[in-house]
């Protein structure tokens, strides 16, 4: 049976990547269909809406979405349409798995960690307001019921993966009532979980070990925003942001999107790279039980990026962004098994 895949081009450098990615999905033989449909500025233009009811209930009735980045505007205009679709679809737990590629300069070659992020709520639900005049207020909620489905969430990940240890981040120190929150409920589900390892640091001082000594982490849970922050920090480890894959889960659905964005400043040159929305889409096709087509990408993307010929401006090459994808492909019809 096919599966169905809602898929959202995205702005800038979006179309780009995410033809690159369909082309590579198609050429591996994998069982799918795409449903596309727009969203953010786009979708403003055509249906008045930034996030249109058919893209939601399209992922509803699929469960499964392959998403390009999305520009937001800065400071003023439409609110976040990443943070909408998460909301809307209560996708509550962010997903990245930081690792890095063979021969592409990173500072830490061997890093492999997993960094869970809480999705829905923190300052970053955008909840704001002028009190008068020169003054605004931003408000974090943390609640017991999201910060403890987050946390079962990371530990039954690690379980799931044989993953070792969940190191929670926070400043409970200073933000007593909601950090300390998110914290007292990692450390109830934690007893849980006795085979695996819980310990907890703060934020400031996790940011510094994770550039000085990254190799201590293996699953990193935190709040909305430090999440937000330190999964960038995290792809700067392993060699950039055109690199690392991520994925928005909840009960309703999974959307699998790469962790940069639009990249305006390189939009609509095709020297994009894609690798980020790849490595998200093979982490889709094994959400969807495809591991035959997954692994087939895999081990061929490795490959590309072993023999080092084919390889894309931002890591030193000269490749573009459809270069790239046919390299990927002829190396998996050398495999064979591939149906380009
Ligand atoms: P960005 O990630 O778009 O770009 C940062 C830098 O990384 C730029 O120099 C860019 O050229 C480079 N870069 C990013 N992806 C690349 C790729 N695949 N290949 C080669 N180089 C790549 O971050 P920025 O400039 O802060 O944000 C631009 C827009 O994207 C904003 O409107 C922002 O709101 C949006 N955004 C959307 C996200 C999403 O849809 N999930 C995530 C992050 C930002």
């Amino acid at each position: 049976m096919k599966h169905t895949i809602t898929l959202i081009p995205g702005d800038g450098i979006g179309p780009e990547v995410s033809s690159a990615v369909v082309r590579i999905i198609e050429a591996s033989g994998a069982e799918v269909q795409w449903e596309t449909h727009y969203a953010g500025a786009q979708a403003l233009e055509k249906f008045g809406n930034t996030l249109p009811e058919d893209l939601l209930e399209s992922i509803k009735r699929n469960k499964v979405a392959l998403k390009g980045p999305i520009t937001t505007p800065v400071g003023k205009g439409f609110t976040s349409v990443n943070v909408g679709l998460r909301k809307a679809l209560d996708l509550y737990a962010n997903l990245r798995p930081v690792r890095a590629l063979p021969n592409v300069p990173a500072r830490y070659p061997e890093l492999d960690l997993v960094v869970v992020r809480e999705n829905t709520e923190d300052l970053y639900a955008g909840i704001e307001h002028v009190v008068v005049p020169g003054v605004v207020e931003s408000i974090k909620i943390i609640t017991e019921k999201a910060s403890t489905r987050i946390a079962r969430y990371a530990f039954e990940y690690a379980r799931r993966e044989g993953r070792r240890k969940v190191t929670c981040a926070h400043k409970a120190n200073i933000m007593k009532l909601s950090d300390g929150l998110f914290l007292e409920c990692f450390r109830n589900v934690s007893k849980d979980y006795p085979e695996i390892e819980a310990d907890d640091k703060i934020v400031d001082n996790a940011c510094m070990q994770l550039v000085m000594r990254p190799e201590q982490f293996d699953i990193m849970l935190l709040e909305n925003l430090y999440g937000d922050i330190v999964s960038d920090l995290c792809a700067g480890l392993v060699g950039g942001l055109g690199l690392v894959p991520g994925a928005n889960i909840g009960e309703q659905g999974a959307v699998f999107e790469a962790v940069h964005g639009s990249a305006p400043d390189i939009a609509g040159q095709g020297i994009a790279n894609p690798t980020a929305l790849l490595q998200s889409g093979i982490l889709m096709l094994r959400h969807l039980g495809e591991r035959g087509p997954a692994d087939r990408i895999e081990q061929s993307m490795l490959k590309v990026f072993t023999e080092g010929r084919v390889r894309t401006r931002d890591i030193g090459g000269t490749a573009s962004t459809y270069e790239f994808a046919d390299a990927i492909i002829a190396q998996m019809a050398q495999q064979g098994g591939a149906a380009a």
